[in-house]
């Protein structure tokens, strides 16, 4: 419908119709009370017109009157309450199993990074009918990654990571923008969204669609985590200066202050570039700090990689590769 004035965009998400229907609700109780009352304020008007009622009677309160008018809009507002807080959770929770997207804003483009090590630019390639989990961060200032027929929108800062997820129901290019004004050529911060048929968008990760691949994040990843010296104190096979990580992400950690954090995207994040925040209980804070030495692109590796070494089987990041067919000549 409309076609050519797009009152509404296309519902292409799986939560898409709980958001319209909560819209709608909304709309249609606003709509309601508001003639309601526009109604009343006539038929009372016209009632009581001075003409016919010169004295106005004086009305004492009235309890079970309070008590319904009081009542009915809390329960109202409890069915918005619950409706929205129920949506709310749902998009703020990702399925575990999601299939990840690594997302970096910069003034004034998306650079998306596939699993596979993969790379587009104001595109972002992915198959229907599947969780897709945005993994996010800004290279600079405040940006917000907003895809309307999703009903996703979530911020975009620097210094962290942020995350939200939706599973595309239907095949098609939809709208990407810049929700949060990031500058002067915010409005120009836009991409497109181009959701594919599993086989298609198999194919397309085959092609080297994006960017070439250089090999998978997680590899890409492990190469990062050799260069910078992490392997050092890191050791896989045994217990170095620094904490094993094979097996740490998403898991609870004990801090040498007692407290337990979960080692989340974002705990990592701190561990790599502000080690001295949060010292592993039995360690100690010795080290350096990779502020600087890291780019957005390189944490996303490292957090790959760091990931990748809590698989079921353990794999090396290697196995993540995708097969492509030049495989060989890729370092
Ligand atoms: Cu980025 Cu607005």
């Amino acid at each position: 419908m409309w076609k050519n004035f797009p009152f509404f965009p296309e519902q292409a998400s799986a939560m898409a119709w709980q958001v319209d229907g909560l819209y709608f609700l909304l709309v249609a109780v606003s709509a309601f009370f508001t003639l309601l009352i526009f109604a009343l304020v006539l038929y009372f008007a016209v009632k009581y017109r001075r003409s016919v009622h010169p004295h106005p009677a004086q009305i004492e309160g009235s309890l079970p009157l309070e008590l319904t008018w009081t009542l009915i809009p809390l329960g109202i507002c409890m069915v918005f309450f619950a409706w929205g807080s129920l949506i709310y959770f749902q998009e703020a929770r990702p399925p575990k199993d999601a299939m990840e997207v690594y997302a970096v804003a910069k003034q004034w483009m998306w650079k998306f990074e596939y699993e596979n090590g993969q790379r587009d630019i104001n595109e972002l390639h992915v198959p229907v009918g599947r969780d897709i989990r945005m993994v996010m961060s800004s290279q600079d200032v405040i940006h917000s990654f907003f895809v309307p027929a999703f009903r996703v929108k979530a911020d975009v800062l620097p210094g962290r990571y942020t995350e939200t997820w939706f599973r595309p129901t239907k095949v098609g290019t939809y709208h990407l923008f810049c929700a949060e004004y990031c500058g002067t050529n915010h409005s120009a911060m836009i991409g497109q969204v181009i959701v594919m048929a599993p086989e298609e968008y198999q194919a397309w990760m085959n092609s080297g669609g994006g960017g070439g691949p250089t090999g998978s994040l997680a590899a890409n990843g492990e190469r990062l985590f050799g260069q910078l010296g992490c392997a050092t104190c890191h050791g896989l096979e045994t217990q170095g200066r620094g904490p094993n990580l094979a097996g740490l992400y998403g898991k609870p950690v004990l801090m040498a202050d007692g407290r337990t954090v979960t080692a989340d995207e974002n705990y990592i994040r701190e561990s790599i570039l502000n080690p001295g925040v949060k010292i592993v209980a039995g360690f100690k804070p010795i080290m350096p700090t990779f502020q600087g030495q890291v780019s957005e692109e390189g944490l996303m590796a490292l957090e790959a990689y760091i990931k990748s070494l809590s698989r079921p089987q353990a794999e090396g990041a290697a196995d993540h590769r995708p097969p492509a067919p030049d495989e060989s000549s890729t370092k």
